[in-house]
């Protein structure tokens, strides 16, 4: 047997001690989103178990235990020999404000959302059989929703378009825009917000997607210039778009190249596609190592994979296809300029025109 290197394995036990203690947290935190106790601690912290029971109405003795798991966690500040607790600033972001970039709710339903699907994927891996969107979880489109918004209140108007050769001018104007693969349609009803004179279509193939989108366009009053359509990418009928977005999807579909090309016909001959994709290296080896390629190659598996699989070709692409990939999909499907527009932390945005 190969001699094991002591100080090699102390170190990957130390590793996994954390990577569980992070997997051990999925519940507790969630516990902690849904039922107000960031938002609670948030509001009158410091405070005791008995105080937090107070304002909330919730049981002492689970409050006490949760309150020193999140502060094990590092997720809320204790003065534990007071048993006082308090969120910092900095925890706040990531627990309470909603619209920060960094606000992780979605995050936390997302992971509980691939456990949820494990069974469905494992026989997969079996069969080679895809799962269909919507079908390995029971909410995995609400948490993908929500995994993304934060990101998407802090880029897309800021900082994505802007970055378009001359989009804000036309949207400001007025143009039309098809936001495909929208899912719930928060970025769909960014832009809307954003741009009164212009009118969005959201399109996704997915049919309770579409209807959250709905009512998420009724609640905030967007329902004339916003309409949300359940159909596939590739049987999108309406064209002339002066701009076609795509957020974290392309790669998610059966036949992305089947898909570009037909963006390709949609768009009015000097309209844009935003292709917004996960950021990655075109080298799987210069991928490895880290973290947000660890949390992409990992859902990649529990969601993308089986999503692209279950439909036509499947093609699979994966979240970590890299920009060569992506721009040589886009030169064959006719685009003869395609570019990095810009990228943040986890994104990349590709430009392509005719
Ligand atoms: C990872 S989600 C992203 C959703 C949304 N754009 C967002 O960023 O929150 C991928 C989306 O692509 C949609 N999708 C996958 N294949 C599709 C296809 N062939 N046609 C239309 N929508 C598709 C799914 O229904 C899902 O809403």
């Amino acid at each position: 047997m190969t001699a094991i290197d002591t100080d090699r394995l102390n170190a990957l036990v130390g590793k996994m001690l954390g990577d569980l203690g992070g997997a051990f947290s999925v519940p507790t935190t969630r516990i902690g989103f849904r039922l107000g106790l960031f938002d609670a601690l948030h509001n009158h912290g410091p405070v005791s178990a008995a105080d937090l029971a107070q304002h909330t109405g919730l049981a002492e003795r689970y409050l006490r235990e949760w309150l020193l798991a999140q502060a094990a966690n590092g997720y809320i500040t204790a003065d534990a020999s007071a048993m006082c607790f308090h969120l910092s600033p900095e925890q706040a972001m990531i627990f309470v404000a909603r619209d920060s970039p960094v606000y992780l709710e979605g995050a936390f339903d997302l992971a509980a959302a691939m456990i949820e699907g494990e069974a469905k994927v494992e026989a997969g891996f079996r069969s080679g059989e895809g799962v269909q969107w919507g079908d390995s979880a029971g909410c995995l489109f609400c948490a993908v929703g929500a995994f993304f918004r934060p990101g998407y209140v802090n880029a897309i108007v800021p900082a994505w378009l802007p970055a378009l050769g001359g989009m804000v001018p036309r949207l400001e104007a007025g143009a039309r825009v098809a936001d495909i693969g929208c899912g719930v349609g928060f970025s769909t009803l960014l832009m809307a917000q954003a741009f009164p004179n212009s009118h969005f279509t959201g399109y996704d193939f997915h049919g309770p997607s579409i209807e959250q989108a709905n009512a998420h366009a009724a609640a905030h009053g967007l329902g004339e210039r916003v309409r949300f359509e359940a159909v596939p990418a590739k049987a999108i009928a309406t064209r002339d778009f002066d701009l076609v977005t795509m957020f974290d999807c392309l790669h998610d579909m059966g036949d992305p190249r089947g898909c570009a090309a037909h963006v390709h016909g949609l768009l009015k001959p000097d309209g844009a596609w935003m292709l917004v994709e996960p950021i990655a290296a075109d080298s799987a080896a210069d991928n490895l190592g880290n973290p947000v390629s660890r949390i992409y190659y990992n859902a990649s598996t529990m969601i993308c994979v089986p999503t692209s699989l279950a439909q036509e070709v499947g093609t699979a692409l994966g979240a970590q296809a890299g920009e060569a990939q992506l721009t040589a999909i886009l030169h064959d499907a006719g685009f003869s300029q395609v570019r990095r527009a810009t990228e943040g932390p986890f994104n990349m945005v590709l430009e392509a025109r005719h």
